[in-house]
């Protein structure tokens, strides 16, 4: 999984899936304190300890580096930016049942926008997992020799959820 790299300032090339969301009853928005702790337990449950990790750095800050998505009080995504490094994007996921409905590019873009507002010129996509979907959705390119990159020397416990 190579880390990938996105040109922020060519956001305005990007097609806004925010508003058609908004149109179905789903909002994306900056995740806030108090909200930390379910909203880590939600993606512990999907994802495993690493990526709660990570969110749980995004939510160490005022303003939350964190975004979600949400049907009502029904949390059905998340992307997190700035945590294992600065200027990463990552990790973000998606309800299994409520994938294909457009909130990960949403997700995506939106907390893009978000770090290009904060002064980034790139964005870089940490351990691309789904590189068809970021090469697609922000024009991102896998960056050469980047596998394992910055996780090269994580600790694997054996009480790793992962
Ligand atoms: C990747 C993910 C966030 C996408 O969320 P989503 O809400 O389903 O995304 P969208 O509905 O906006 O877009 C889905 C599109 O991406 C495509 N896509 C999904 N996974 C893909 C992959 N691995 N490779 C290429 N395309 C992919 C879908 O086929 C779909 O294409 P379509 O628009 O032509 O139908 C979600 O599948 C997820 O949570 N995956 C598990 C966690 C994960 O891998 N996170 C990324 C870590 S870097």
């Amino acid at each position: 999984m190579p880390d990938m790299l996105v040109p922020l300032y060519r956001s305005g090339e990007w097609k806004d899936r925010k508003a058609a969301l908004a149109e179905n009853g789903i909002a994306i928005r900056n995740a806030i304190a108090p909200e930390r702790a379910p909203v880590v337990k939600w993606i512990y449950e999907r994802f495993g300890d690493r990526w709660a990790s990570e969110a749980e750095c995004a939510f160490s800050k005022t303003p939350t580096t964190i975004l979600v998505a949400q049907r009502g009080a029904e949390m059905l995504g998340f992307a997190c930016f700035d945590t294992t490094a600065l200027g990463f994007f990552g990790p973000t996921g998606v309800d299994e049942k409520q994938e294909g409905q457009g909130i990960g590019t949403a997700l995506l873009i939106e907390t893009l926008k978000a770090m290009q507002a904060r002064g980034y010129a790139y964005g870089v996509i940490g351990g691309a997992g789904p590189v068809g979907f970021y090469e697609r959705v922000v024009n991102a390119i896998a960056i050469p020799d980047s596998v394992p990159g910055i996780y090269a020397d994580i600790l694997r416990l054996p009480q790793d959820a992962e």
